[in-house]
């Protein structure tokens, strides 16, 4: 239990930080919900997953079937980051409280938990504020000759794909698209497009390892073996992935990959990494974007990339109880739960003879993430109609017009998925 004057801090800043009434942040946070007994979800799964709802502020009368845009935070991390802030200004914690400077321990812990969670080496990881930044450390900081290539596809998100398009502007880096199939046949399909795509000039692949605009996941591990027989670097855009999809760096074998925590693994907003593979690092000379006392410091290996002035320290100790709390349900799980809920979706719309699954073709293909278009000759322009009767019933969803991307995940409920068949079916009808 709080102490009182704590426990009223803690509601103000709740209240402040998240822009709700400070009678209900104090409810809320004079609540500590247990999780529910594990055994709960063998015996009876939709009463342990209902529990498991009132970990989330989630509105009662909204649903959120976009929750890949940006995550939704659950209670027990919010704690642990207002807890820091609060902590933080008695400055009784011996280290420098705060991120952007020298690894402190608490840094540490977090990139050891990390670490273990990527299957990586700590000394591989950069944390930094969101997936954007860590896209831009690669591009920015990776010396190319003007006409050298990089590769990448059609369903890049601008916070990977923009950093390129600045460089090949500034310096003439080329840069070459590959159309991706919507949705794919095989992985083999896949990877015999990024084959033939190689030029002698390609120096690195950029690809996105679940893209943004359709959620397909591309086959991470045999692009990167591709890639490294022919002698080309590879950087991942990871910022779907971290929380969605179990993930393997070393087995993947990619260079370099970035990703923001803050959407599927659902940490404070504000928190990335990006994984550099020791011996590259040891390789290719890669300068730091934003420069400070250690911007030669070669011994921090991948930290080197996190010195980046003062910045939030607090949403680091929340991306560590972000990584508990996953670890506490487990990642098996969690990843069995939302890609079952996903699976409802697409079966559902694959019935529909006017819509047709862009990504989803089989299970290789998509972890949480499924969406859909106006299939050819159903004489449906577009999904205007969908995006009406969702946002009519409060249900949020990514995209509207020429595409739409549903998402579910731990805290989903099966009768919010039957609240978006209802409003698909109403709109098609
Ligand atoms: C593939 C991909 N890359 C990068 C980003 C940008 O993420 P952030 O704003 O966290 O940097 C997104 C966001 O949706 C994304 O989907």
């Amino acid at each position: 239990m709080l102490p009182r004057r704590q426990f009223l801090q803690r509601a103000a800043i709740g209240a402040a930080i998240l822009g709700i009434p400070l009678a209900r942040a104090e409810q809320m946070f004079s609540q500590d919900i247990p999780l529910p007994a594990p055994g709960l979800l063998s015996s009876d799964p939709d009463r342990y997953w209902a529990e498991l709802r009132r970990q989330w502020l989630l509105a009662s009368d909204r649903i959120n079937l976009n929750c890949g845009s940006v995550g939704c935070t659950p209670l027990p991390i919010l704690r642990a980051m207002i807890d820091h802030i609060l902590f933080a200004e008695t400055y009784r914690e011996p280290a420098y409280p705060w991120f952007g400077y020298e690894e402190n321990t608490r840094l540490r812990d977090l990139r050891d938990s990390l670490a273990a969670f990527l299957h990586c080496k700590r000394d591989e990881l950069a944390l930094v504020r969101n997936a954007t930044e860590a896209n831009n450390v690669v591009c920015n900081g990776l010396d190319m000759k003007p006409g050298e290539e990089v590769l990448m596809t059609d369903q890049e998100h601008p916070g990977g794909r923009c950093c390129w398009e600045q460089k090949a502007a500034r310096f003439g880096t080329k840069i070459s698209y590959l159309a991706l199939p919507k949705p794919p046949a095989s992985k083999e399909q896949i990877v015999d497009l990024f084959a033939r795509a190689i030029t002698p000039q390609t120096r690195i692949i950029f690809f996105s390892h679940i893209t943004t605009v359709t959620g397909v996941i591309l086959p991470a591990k045999e692009i990167c073996a591709l890639a490294r027989s022919r002698g080309i670097l590879t950087q991942l855009d990871g910022a779907h992935a971290i929380g969605q999809i179990p993930l393997d760096l070393h087995d993947m074998g990619c260079d370099f990959y970035a990703s923001s925590p803050h959407k599927w693994l659902m940490s404070p907003k504000g928190t990335g990494f990006l994984y550099l593979r020791e011996e590259t690092l040891d390789k290719v000379k890669l300068w730091v974007n934003i420069a400070s006392g250690e911007w030669k410091n070669y011994d921090q290996k991948a930290y080197r990339f996190s010195n980046l002035g003062t910045s939030n320290l607090s949403v680091f100790v929340g991306l560590k109880a972000a990584l508990d709390f996953f670890n506490q349900i487990g990642p098996e799980r969690i990843y069995a739960r939302g890609h079952h809920l996903a699976t409802r979706v697409r079966d559902f719309i694959a019935k529909q003879p006017q819509l047709k699954i862009v990504n989803a073709s089989s299970d290789d293909f998509f972890g949480t993430l499924v969406s859909f278009e106006p299939a050819p000759g159903s004489g449906l322009k577009d999904l205007s109609r969908i995006a009406q009767e969702c946002s009519a019933r409060n249900i949020r969803i990514a995209g509207g017009g020429e595409r739409v991307r549903i998402a579910t995940h731990l805290f989903t409920q099966p009768t919010e998925l039957n609240a978006f068949f209802d409003a698909v079916s109403a709109a098609l009808r």
